[in-house]
């Protein structure tokens, strides 16, 4: 028996007479506990079964077993050609952080405080299979847990689907998890959980804007402050699936695995299949659940530091016009503003002069580029920026070099050819030897020119993705590649950062975040969708991660037209980049942009070290985002009307999280200009503006200091639960506020 507890979370295991481990208890923590509680639990556990159902309890393993009289779905799904199907595992060592526990003397081991990792080895000696599973209670709180198949028959063992499960209890009947499509990522969608599964598959070889990302089952009602909610993500890149079940005997759970294609993984003899981790995240409310993740993540040795550069990517601003003096004018005011990093996106290789050429060609264009990238990239670095290049690196234009040289390389299940998304095809880097060719060619750019950043993008799903000459599935090894591939690159350059980019967030997922340093939330950069999309991505990733910027004043995916104040409060709640073409804007819009920048560095280290904060709100057009450093003695927020109310004012709003015993002062932030339609609360100390008539929409003062004047000062329980009168504004504004502790 083990029993764990870290960070307000308990995880009790029955790893008793030889049996794959089962959770007896995930949730709440449940202070410290000795042998006796553990047995207690574990007896506390066990159903008095029921009538025309097995005689014996059905024992829930971390990896649920059919033999048991279980009849959900089962953990291991496979067969020695039609044999071996219903194994049967007896546990032969347990070790927690690498010490046997198995046939200890007091038969427990209860880890108290801190993390760490239980492996339990098991063997089916009939059905010739191995069997580890690994769990582990990780920082913040976050549970995790994969397994390893190994083969020990003579006969090949073919693997449909391996999964992993954490119970759940009955009172959690409400599902929550994802939704989306391109330019819309992560929308999320709830519903009632009933006898049966809720599955969600993804099936596009890579993680899909539609993934579940997360899938939560909680008490009905849970909120972003309320409600015990359990949470599962699988970190995987490539065809997986998250679900949640109810069987008819009232048993719960939530699992996860990678989905396999059909004989995908055939194990020889002595082969191995390894799960992605399936991670388990516990807490009440929404924020609580978030917060383990980020907390994960930020304890991580690579995890990228607070001072993420402000970042400039060409992208919206030339589309594939390369033209190096409008780059070269585009580098100056982008560093004359402050920015850090300037990404040279797609184009600049092969004949990629559209998207219907180039791609697999990763050599610099000799018509566009004649004296290759050295004068951008020089002018760049000459500048004090970094830079950064785009590359696509598992995907092939029919119109290129390579496909001509080795059409044998474009994935396919036979003698014909995927349906074309994007006019590309994908390449297949599970064959060797164009692996190699990509990797050699990525590491001669990366030779070539002084890169420290790169964004890395995979525009299309995986249909009919074999490999030649047979055509079997080949989605698994092309997700083991990329990995390799990543690390390969990773390794020989330290420092080097890179941003997973799918077209928009198609590639958002705790297996890529494990090798990679941003993702790009979307190719939809209008701040009215940013406000909901960077909201929910953060319920995965914290903010740093969230590749944020801010784009023209028209949406060039929604048409819609947004003020610059809105644009920068939404995106400076991530890693604040610009994706504008600077050189076609005034001098008025580039000093606000400046103003925006120098508040973004200041305030960089708080917003990418705190909690996230979210409130709830009846009216679904007001939106708020906070970040509340650790220790309470701050924080930022952003209030946003994304619509108008069917009421006149929305009222007070509240600041919750903040330590109830101190006095805080609370004050706008007057960044740039004001918000349209500003009308401050008498609070606020704002001196009085003249009347606009009708029509005239821009307040052009926010008639404050600086530093926003005198606000108020209350104590941070009155904050959180009275809270303060909202200035009104028009829709599709912001505005932020800080609250600072003055004791
Ligand atoms: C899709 C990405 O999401 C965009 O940001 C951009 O890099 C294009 N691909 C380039 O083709």
């Amino acid at each position: 028996m083990i029993a764990l507890r870290f960070e307000g979370v308990s995880l009790v295991l029955d790893v008793s007479a030889g049996q794959l481990p089962a959770i007896v208890h995930w949730g709440a923590d449940l202070g410290t506990l000795d042998l006796a509680d553990v047995e207690a639990l574990i007896l506390s556990n066990i159903d008095p079964g029921g009538p025309n159902v097995v005689d014996e309890p059905v024992r829930l393993a971390v990896l649920p077993e059919h033999w048991t009289g279980w009849v959900g779905r089962p953990g291991l799904s496979g067969s020695r050609a039609g044999r071996a199907w219903s194994p049967k595992f007896t546990a032969t060592d347990v070790r927690v952080d690498g010490k046997p526990v198995i046939n200890g003397e007091d038969g427990a081991t209860v880890v108290n405080a801190g993390v760490a990792s239980v492996a339990v080895d098991a063997v089916d000696e009939e059905a010739q299979l191995q069997l580890q599973i690994t769990i582990e209670l990780c920082a913040g709180g976050l549970i995790r847990a994969r397994a390893e198949l190994i083969n020990r028959g003579q006969d090949p063992y073919t693997v449909n689907d391996c999964v992993l499960v954490f119970p759940i209890p009955q009172r959690a009947r409400e599902i929550l998890d994802f939704a989306g499509h391109w330019g819309k990522e992560r929308v999320p969608q709830r519903r009632a959980l009933g006898v049966g599964i809720h599955l969600r598959e993804g099936r596009k070889g890579r993680t899909g804007a539609d993934a579940a990302t997360l899938l939560h089952v909680g008490v009905p009602g849970f909120s972003f402050a309320n409600g015990e909610i359990w949470a599962v993500h699988t970190g995987w890149s490539g065809n997986h699936t998250h679900y949640a079940e109810r069987v008819f005997t009232g048993v719960q759970l939530i699992g996860g695995g990678e989905l396999l294609l059909p004989g995908e993984v055939i194990l020889q003899t002595g082969q191995t299949y390894s799960t992605p981790w399936i991670y388990g995240a516990y807490g009440s409310g929404l924020d609580a659940v978030a917060a383990r993740f980020h907390r994960f993540l930020r304890a991580r040795d690579t995890h990228p530091t607070t001072s993420r550069p402000v970042t400039l990517n060409v992208w919206e601003a030339v589309y594939f016009n390369h033209d190096l003096d409008q780059l070269v004018e585009l580098a100056e005011r982008a560093a004359a503003i402050g920015v850090e990093r300037y990404v040279l996106d797609d184009g600049w290789f092969g004949a990629r002069r559209n998207d219907r050429a180039g791609l697999g060609d990763w050599t610099v264009s000799a018509e566009v580029w004649p004296n290759g990238l050295h004068p951008l990239v020089d002018k760049v670095t000459d500048l004090g920026m970094q830079f950064g290049l785009w590359f696509e690196p598992e995907m092939i234009n029919l119109d290129s070099a390579t496909a001509r040289a080795h059409p044998e390389w474009i994935m396919a299940t036979g003698n014909r050819l995927p349906v074309e998304s994007r006019h590309q095809q994908v390449i297949n880097l599970g064959i060797p030897e164009c692996y190699a060719y990509i990797r050699d060619a990525i590491f001669d750019i990366l030779a070539e020119y002084k890169i420290s950043y790169i964004k890395w993008d995979h525009n299309r799903d995986l249909i009919d993705a074999g490999t030649a000459p047979d055509g079997r599935p080949g989605v698994h090894e092309q997700t083991l590649a990329f990995y390799r591939l990543v690390d390969e690159i990773k390794a020989a350059h330290p420092g080097l950062e890179i941003e997973s980019c799918s077209s928009g967030g198609a590639r958002v997922d705790l297996g890529v975040l494990e090798r990679t340093d941003r993702i790009w939330v979307s190719d939809s950069i209008d701040p009215l969708e940013r406000q909901q999309m960077n909201r929910w991505t953060s319920q995965l990733l914290p903010p740093e991660l969230l590749g944020s910027h801010i784009a023209s004043a028209r949406s060039h995916t929604t048409g819609r037209m947004h003020d610059l104040s809105f644009r920068a409060a939404t995106a400076i709640f991530g890693h604040l980049g610009i994706e504008w073409n600077l050189t076609a804007i005034s001098a008025e819009e580039l000093a606000e942009l400046r103003e925006w920048v120098s508040f973004y560095k200041a305030n960089r280290r708080l917003l990418f070290s705190g909690d996230v904060l979210r409130v709830d709100f009846p009216d679904a057009n007001l939106v708020m985002y906070g970040i509340l450093a650790p220790d309470r003695s701050e924080a930022i927020y952003t209030v946003a009307f994304n619509g108008s109310s069917d009421v006149m004012l929305p009222g007070r709003l509240r600041f919750p999280g903040l330590d109830p015993g101190r006095r805080y002062r609370i004050r706008p932030i007057p960044v740039g200009r004001p918000p349209s339609g500003l009308n401050p609360p008498p609070w606020w100390g704002a001196i009085a503006k003249e009347f606009e008539p009708p029509g005239e929409h821009r307040a052009l003062h926010w008639g404050l200091p600086p530093d926003g004047g005198p606000g108020l000062v209350l104590s941070g329980a009155a904050l959180g639960s009275t809270g303060v009168m909202a200035a009104d504004m028009h829709p599709e504004q912001a505005i932020l506020y800080r609250t600072e502790a003055l004791d």
